[in-house]
């Protein structure tokens, strides 16, 4: 039998951006054929910031779900649900709360980043990690392909998956964290990681005429004055973009710009007007793909449903598990 993936992603933007795409989404791509995948909507992880915008959810659900597809992956190998369909999730995860110290849940350094950022001090923010075990471990998956920031909750997954097992019987599979080949991708700024509040970010839904606006004013060696000044690659965002997004077709040119560059005998402009055409080969299908579900938003919403639906058969399946192995099983 096939490993299962578990992965997903909190509906509070209704976009992906290339960090997105190299942090975790290309490894999902990769995997779909090795691995069983679930991709999970987790609205109800989103309420821990949202619990007062819940109507930008429904937008913001329909985005992922396009996003997903445009990128490529196949609703006929993916199983596609949302957080809040699956109720038996919620269950088990208040079965993980009680075998977790609170002393890790107030150590851990998403709560603090969360809390800086202004959210509300609530139990749910709290609970955060303990949810998002319980989708992992719901499941049983092997592998979970996410983003550097949420390696620590994998992390947790895996400790708290442990402890069940030692004392109620091995019921869960022990998940490993899968992080992207560049884990952090710089912003179009240089100044720090990609992000969505920051205003640095290309999205996968920009059109070629956005993708060359942002390039064409990306941060690139600030010593460098003229082409003939020898220039950084190292740290340079536009270098990183290149190597991060460029196929084979575009090998030996990268190589060259980057030998130019650090002798100083070619442009920034150039090297831009090269990256333009690198990211707009990377995107054009991806544009293609989402142009084509953008027409058929009722096939979009029916994969949603049924993925949701197949994910609730196995989620009931470990819950008569978990609760028979905690002796929970009064009734039966
Ligand atoms: N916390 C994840 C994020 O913000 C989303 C998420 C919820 C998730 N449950 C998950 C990711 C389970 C991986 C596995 O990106």
């Amino acid at each position: 039998m096939k490993k299962r993936i578990l992965t997903g992603d909190r509906p509070t933007s209704d976009s992906f951006h290339l960090g997105n795409y190299v942090g975790s989404l290309q490894n999902r791509v990769k995997l779909q054929d090795e691995y069983e995948t679930f991709i999970l909507i987790a609205d109800l992880h989103a309420l821990t910031t949202h619990f007062d915008r819940t109507d930008v959810l429904k937008e913001n659900i329909k985005g992922l779900m396009l996003g997903y597809l445009s990128v490529g992956l196949d609703p006929d190998k993916v199983t596609f649900c949302l957080q809040s369909g699956l109720p038996e999730t919620t269950e088990i995860a208040y079965y993980l709360s009680t075998l977790t110290p609170r002393a890790v849940i107030q150590r851990q350094p998403a709560l603090k980043e969360k809390l800086d950022q202004g959210n509300q001090d609530t139990v749910g923010l709290y609970y955060y990690p303990v949810l998002m075990a319980a989708d992992i471990l719901t499941p049983r998956a092997h592998l979970v392909p996410v983003g550097k920031d949420q390696k620590a909750h994998v992390e947790f997954a895996r400790d708290i998956a442990i402890k069940f097992n030692n004392l109620y019987g091995e019921v869960f599979p022990i998940p490993e964290p899968l992080i992207g080949e560049v884990p952090t991708l710089p912003g179009t700024d240089g100044a720090g990681k990609m992000g969505k509040s920051t205003g640095n970010a290309i999205y996968l839904t920009d059109s070629k005429e956005v993708v060359e606006k942002k390039v064409m004013g990306m941060y690139t060696d600030p010593n460098r004055t003229s082409p003939t000044v020898p220039g950084n690659v190292e740290g340079n965002p536009v270098f990183t973009y290149l190597d991060a997004f460029s196929d084979s077709s575009h090998q030996s040119q990268v190589t060259s710009y980057k030998e130019r560059y650090k002798e100083g005998t070619v442009g920034d402009v150039e090297v831009k007007k090269f990256l333009v055409e690198v990211l707009n080969t990377f995107l054009e299908p991806i544009r293609e793909r989402r142009k084509k579900y953008e027409e058929d938003p009722e096939l979009v919403e029916k994969i949603l449903k049924e993925g949701t639906q197949k994910a609730r058969i196995e989620a009931k399946k470990t819950l008569t598990e978990v609760k028979k192995a905690m002796k929970l099983n009064y009734f039966d």
